[in-house]
């Protein structure tokens, strides 16, 4: 078997690593850095905290505040034309995955002509852009270890992954106080994001010992550590393995791509307009389920991660009793189902349609028809 590890070369990690900030960006051999973030974060103090180690280092700091929810076209655009004009050689991205997301696809065209969306198609090849840093305040995308940025096409409506070494951070600094305001929905829902990641990158085509390796932990602590951060938003012991988890799963995924979980999630999101880490909650079940008879041991060890006694039971009863636990997860810290958030079922056959042509689809380890992904979706509607 071949397979290639690629991730974040350098990542500082723990309670208190953003201090470290201005001392890392200089050894980088930054002069003058573009820090780009949202109204929330600027609201939260979190980036005038990080922008103060990097004054304290004598390095020069422009901002892009503009950051919004599933990162426009157009916002990157201004944002790379501002960088241009002032002449950064560092693009420090703060935040959730739109923040990281936003910050990488400026840095694509940094090294790169315009528009972003040319990216979209995965064939063409991308220039290194300046260096990049990333700080998530969420723990749920993995962007901070990865090399994939998702973005909106604002002309065609659609959503996309720009995928290559400009969107690869030069460094990662992930420090969980970042997350402990976040709220038990947020919690919960970026939680359920990363649980889906660790599900599917163990699982997918491109399977590897070293994703397995990383996927088994992230199960085992979002497992564990969710419920208890969903309750207790203030626990920085949960805070920690869950910040932890979500970046193991960000490297699994860059090696293994994610499946039919994210095919229909991106879809859900597109369609359904509702947050990523609910829709994966909703799909990745049935996932689990779905797969059980073509990757029974993954199932295994999955159960085995969450505490799950499998002893005897046959490839599908395992994915069941899996699937089940995940199910009481979801339930337990409060995510919606799709009636709950007013999903007509109509709309279903929609989500089927769209998951066909996403990035992850062709990743899937069992042949899919669109018939099988509604009525995977039609089951998820029902027993909710
Ligand atoms: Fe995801």
């Amino acid at each position: 078997m071949v397979f290639s590890l690629n991730s974040t070369p350098q990542i500082v990690f723990g309670s208190g690593a953003y201090q470290q900030t201005g001392e890392k960006v200089k050894e980088l051999g930054c002069k003058k850095v573009l820090v780009v973030h949202g109204k929330f974060i600027k609201k939260s103090g979190i980036a005038d905290k990080v922008v103060d180690t990097l004054i304290k280092e004598g390095i020069e700091v422009v901002r892009f505040e503009e950051v919004e929810p599933d990162p426009p076209d157009v916002i990157v655009e201004r944002g790379a034309e501002f960088a241009k004009e002032q002449n950064v050689d560092g693009i420090i991205g703060i935040g959730g995955g739109s923040a990281q997301d936003t910050a990488k696809a400026i840095n694509v065209l940094l090294g790169n002509p315009s528009p972003i969306t040319r990216y979209l198609d995965k064939s063409i090849k991308m220039n290194p852009g300046k260096k990049l840093i990333l700080l998530p305040t969420t723990a749920g995308t993995g962007s901070e270890a990865n090399s994939v940025s998702v973005i909106t096409d604002t002309k065609r409506g659609v959503k996309g992954g720009v995928i290559g070494p400009p969107c690869l951070p030069d460094l990662a600094i992930i420090d969980p106080d970042f997350t402990l305001g976040l709220s038990p929905s947020s919690t919960a829902t970026t939680g359920m994001d990363t649980f889906a990641h660790g599900v599917e990158s163990m699982t997918t085509i491109l399977a590897n010992p070293m994703g397995d390796m990383l996927a088994e932990k992230v199960i085992s602590l979002v497992y564990k550590y969710l419920p208890i951060a969903v309750k207790d938003g203030s626990n920085i012991e949960a805070r920690t393995n869950l910040s932890f988890a979500a970046t193991l799963a960000g490297m699994a995924f860059e090696n293994t791509v994610l499946h039919l979980g994210h095919a229909i999630a991106h879809s859900m999101g597109a369609i359904c307009h509702i947050p990523h880490g609910i829709a994966c909650a909703i799909a990745t079940p049935y996932v689990i389920e779905y797969i059980s008879d073509v990757v029974p041991d993954k199932i295994k060890v999955m159960g085995r991660a969450m505490g799950l006694d499998l002893e005897g039971k046959s490839p599908e009863e395992a994915g069941k009793t899996v699937a089940d636990a995940v199910r009481a997860l979801a339930k337990e810290i409060g995510i919606p189902t799709m009636k709950d958030l007013g999903i007509e079922k109509e709309t279903l056959e929609k989500v089927a349609e769209l998951a066909l042509n996403d990035d992850t689809f062709g990743f899937i380890p069992k042949e899919t028809p669109k018939e099988t992904i509604l009525e995977i979706l039609h089951r998820a509607y029902d027993e909710a």
